[in-house]
């Protein structure tokens, strides 16, 4: 355990997206360091499942089962949290629609917008001013090396990983004269249960618990994380070329992967 990581994101942090993929690993590895986790998705039996495995490591574990795109979940959270001190907030939870923008269907795209948006802004403006308050604490959204170029037919999935990552930035800066840490962690592929739900193929996929460690090895340290040299450099290189090629480069590599 590191007393000094739970002395500063300590003793809990609040975890979304914890029942799979890169949320569940967080979960894990923050429980490895020593804080008690609030695990919050929709899927109760897997974060029950998960609740039982962290209490295995010594710390304390609580499921908190909501779906994080309807009004209202803001309180569930508030009730599973309340007296709890959340020195650490990760915002993971997200999900991609892909394909011609002017066929998706409404809904979903009402739902996207609440998860990858409205949901990490709400929770963030929610535990935040405690955070401020203690002077010490920590922020990690969850964006994708997709939120810094646009995307043709993944339009509005990077559109919302772009409002994450710049949100993110902004609040690294706004927030850190308060003492509190924000993360911008942008992955690339990362072999999860993302694919399976976006309908795309895996190339080049992380492993979450590498992606993970990488984030928590830059949290404090800067303000954005790109795992894996790979990415690292094709966006670093977006830096030199025109917005429009980065987009068709994109556009290409992100069509390559799309099933049909
Ligand atoms: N994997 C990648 O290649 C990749 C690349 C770049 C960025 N990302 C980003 O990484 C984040 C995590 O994705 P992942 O790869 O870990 O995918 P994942 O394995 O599909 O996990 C997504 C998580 O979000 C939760 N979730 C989905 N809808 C929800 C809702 N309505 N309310 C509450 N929780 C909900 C899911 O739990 P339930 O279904 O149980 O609710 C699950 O725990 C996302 O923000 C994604 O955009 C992923």
């Amino acid at each position: 355990m590191s007393e000094s990581f739970i002395a500063r994101y300590g003793p809990w942090a609040l975890v979304t997206g914890a029942s799979s993929g890169i949320g569940r690993e967080f979960a894990r590895q923050l429980a490895a360091r020593g804080l008690n986790v609030l695990l919050v998705a929709r899927r109760a039996e897997r974060l029950a499942e998960l609740a039982e495995e962290l209490t295995g490591l010594g710390v304390a574990a609580r499921p908190v089962p909501v779906d994080l795109c309807f009004d209202g979940f803001l309180d569930s959270i508030r009730a599973a949290a309340a007296g709890l001190e959340v020195g650490l907030l990760v915002n993971s939870a997200g999900f991609s629609l892909t394909g011609p923008f002017l066929d998706m269907d409404r809904d979903d795209m009402a739902r996207l917008l609440n998860l990858n948006c409205r949901a990490p802004m709400a929770l963030t403006r929610e535990f935040g001013p405690a955070m401020r308050a203690r002077r010490r604490g920590g922020v990690v959204f969850v964006s994708s090396v997709t939120g810094f170029v646009a995307t043709p037919q993944w339009s509005l999935y990077a559109a919302t990983k772009a409002f994450d990552l710049l949100l993110g930035e902004g609040l690294a800066a706004e927030l850190r004269a308060d003492g509190v840490d924000v993360l911008t962690l942008a992955p690339g592929t990362t072999r999860t249960e993302f694919q399976d739900v976006a309908g795309i193929d895996d190339f080049m996929g992380m492993e979450a618990a590498d992606v993970v460690a990488h984030a928590l090895g830059r949290l404090g340290r800067a303000d954005v994380a790109v795992p894996g040299w790979f990415y690292r450099g094709g966006i670093f290189a977006t830096r030199f070329l025109p917005r429009g090629v980065n987009r068709a480069v994109f556009g290409r590599l992100l069509a390559a992967m799309r099933k049909e």
